[in-house]
């Protein structure tokens, strides 16, 4: 047997300024991958993975669940947060301490300090799913920051100005790596392209994103 002689060793962190306000977290969340995961696991049993229809009835290609108080949706009555899953009727499963406390923690050292999510989409990106440039704007209070948690395979982020016309940035984002955005960026238009095929020894062949808000 070989001993692995880095097992033990903390996975290093390091921050990437993205543009005011916004910031790359590396391996922020790879400490906590596994037990991340089993939460995704968890909630996606009770509020399984679904892919919804935007307001003009395209199906998206990314499949999203959400926990905590409230919940985003898509339908032919528009995008919205709301308190019931709209498959089961059911409130969202709850948003796990772990959860919370990733999320707090990032926004933290991206230089926000009183940031309380009340939602966590979780959306899982299978090879051919993408997501186009959009901004966040359904939240009540936009001087939360937004808290994004990458696991699993790679996928190229999209960062962008506040007019879908400026080129965005493409930003490689890999298992466990952490985008925080708010303040002057809170708006920035973002998304991603489309992901690659590819094998994750803890996902398999996708990604998860977890999305963190204050909504209401
Ligand atoms: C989102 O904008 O909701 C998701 C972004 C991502 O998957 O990294
Ligand atoms: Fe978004």
């Amino acid at each position: 047997m070989t001993p692995d002689l880095f097992a033990d060793q903390p996975i290093e962190t390091t921050t990437e300024a993205l543009a005011e306000g916004a910031f790359v977290l590396r391996h922020f969340a790879s400490a906590a991958d596994e037990d991340l995961l089993r939460e995704i696991g968890q909630i996606t049993a009770a509020a399984p993975l679904r892919h919804m229809k935007t307001p003009g009835g395209h199906s998206m290609s990314v499949a999203m669940s959400c926990c905590g108080h409230w919940g985003w949706v898509t339908d032919a009555r528009g995008y919205r947060y709301q308190a019931e899953d709209p498959c089961s009727g059911d409130p969202w499963p709850e948003m796990p301490p772990i959860f919370a406390e990733l999320a707090r923690s990032a926004a933290l050292a991206a230089g926000y300090p009183d940031f309380t999510p009340d939602a966590c989409l979780i959306n899982r990106y299978e090879p051919g799913a993408k997501m186009g440039l959009h901004q966040d704007k359904n939240e009540r209070d936009l001087s939360q920051p937004i808290v994004s948690v990458s696991l699993g395979l790679p996928q190229t982020f999209q960062f962008g100005d506040m007019t879908r016309s400026e080129r965005p940035r493409n930003i490689p984002l890999g298992h466990g790596d952490v985008v925080v955005w708010g303040g002057p960026s809170r708006l920035r238009y973002h998304g991603v392209l489309t992901l690659k095929h590819g094998a994750h020894p803890l996902t398999g062949a996708c990604r998860y994103n977890l999305t963190f808000r204050s909504a209401r």
